[in-house]
């Protein structure tokens, strides 16, 4: 067998040819930068980056000044922390709230202010019998980090109700959701969420590496967090900086400056434009192109019949994820992997929810639309052969 059977979408997704044609067109017909010439190739090219936010902002529900480019999700939920801390009114008496289910990225960068004496206390959700977030444990908290898709559980989360909840117990709690594999198998609508801040990676849903989306509800409330390039609307003296009509103004005894407007005040430096342009076609394919989930099942029932597999996600997950008795999820990996079939195993920089289910690792295969029946047909035959 020489073919490559590819069960590790959760962790990238492969490239539909629509992308990759167009990324190729942009770099050899029409690349320029963005926000900086005046040349008919740079003001096509912030045509293109202008109609992209747009088509994100579509995708997710929201105006396209709420659409800000990053580098991936957890370039987004780091700098969502930065953003918040930095603002005149953050107070480090604060708490936050995480669950189980979260990402080493979503969760860390609070647990680091924690360390640093940044904030004082981190709340932590339940999760109820079918491992998703228990409604009735929501805390009252200011901050609230939620993972709308475990990416070791593969169970879209109830993220309106659960923001529903939270803000019943505190209406001024400040909503992070981390839509990074939910994003592949679900519409995200922002405004039915009721969140304040959303990010996701392009990289999981077929767009290239090095572009993420982070969407800020709030496009008036916050300072940026970076500095440069096209987040500077202009540098002048004071009574200039007035008159502009960019976001804010920033003064001290050698300059004024004034920033865009949102959404280029949180974009400074040059956008990952490839990437930019490799993200209209990708959502375009992952509308009509969801992964087939039926292989998702034919996996978890034909697994089901071996006894020395335990499977942790349930039959109508968004993925598969299992341990085997006697023998270490890195193991059962290689030997997948010797045999052209990539699956991911270990803790999938999610270590909480490893810890709750006592395992060390775990292995997982997700699907994506490049998928066949066939695929899975395969790999059941190998693990059985491996595992018995
Ligand atoms: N977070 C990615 C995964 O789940 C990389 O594999």
């Amino acid at each position: 067998m020489n073919k490559i059977i590819y069960l590790d979408a959760a962790a990238s997704a492969l490239k539909p040819d629509s992308v990759i044609k167009a990324e190729r067109d942009f770099l050899q017909k029409s690349y320029a930068n963005s926000g900086r010439g005046v040349c008919a190739r740079s003001v096509a090219v912030d045509n293109m980056v202008k109609h992209a936010r747009e088509k994100v902002a579509e995708f997710i529900n929201a105006e396209s000044n709420q659409v800000v480019f990053t580098s991936g999700a957890t370039d987004g939920l780091n700098r969502i922390v930065n953003i918040l801390t930095s603002q005149p009114w953050y107070n480090p008496s604060a708490n936050f709230a995480v669950s189980d289910l979260d990402h080493h990225s979503a969760r860390l960068p609070w647990e680091a202010l924690l360390h640093h004496g940044k904030i004082r206390k981190l709340i932590k959700c339940d999760l109820d019998k079918n491992l998703d977030i228990a409604i009735d444990s929501i805390p009252k908290t200011d901050f609230f980090v939620i993972t709308a898709m475990s990416n070791v559980l593969g169970r879209a989360q109830d993220v309106k109700s659960i923001i529903a909840a939270a803000r019943k117990k505190n209406p001024n709690v400040i909503t992070i959701v981390d839509a990074s594999q939910y994003v592949v198998h679900n519409k995200i609508n922002v405004q039915e969420w009721d969140c304040d801040f959303m990010v996701f990676s392009g990289h999981k849903i077929g767009a290239d590496t090095g572009v993420g989306v982070l969407y800020i509800r709030d496009t008036k409330k916050y300072f940026p967090d970076k500095f440069g390039g096209g987040m500077v609307l202009s540098v002048a003296d004071m009574a200039h900086a007035k008159e502009s009509r960019g976001g804010w103004i920033y003064q001290n005894c050698s300059s004024c400056w004034v920033t865009a407007d949102a959404p280029e005040k949180w974009e400074a430096g040059t956008l990952p434009l490839t990437q930019i342009v490799g993200l209209v076609p990708a959502i375009d394919y992952l509308e009509s192109n969801r992964p087939n989930l039926d292989l998702i099942k034919y996996l978890y029932d034909e697994l089901s019949k071996i006894k020395r597999v335990k499977l942790l996600t349930l039959r109508d997950s968004a993925l598969l994820s299992f341990i085997v008795d006697g023998m270490h999820p890195l193991d059962i990996g290689a030997l997948l992997g010797v045999r052209n079939i990539c699956v991911r195993v270990g803790n999938m920089c999610a270590s909480w929810v490893h810890k709750y289910l006592g395992v060390p690792g775990t292995v997982r295969i997700s699907v994506g639309a490049w998928n066949t029946m066939d695929d899975v047909i395969q790999t059941a035959e190998i693990i059985k052969q491996i595992v018995k």
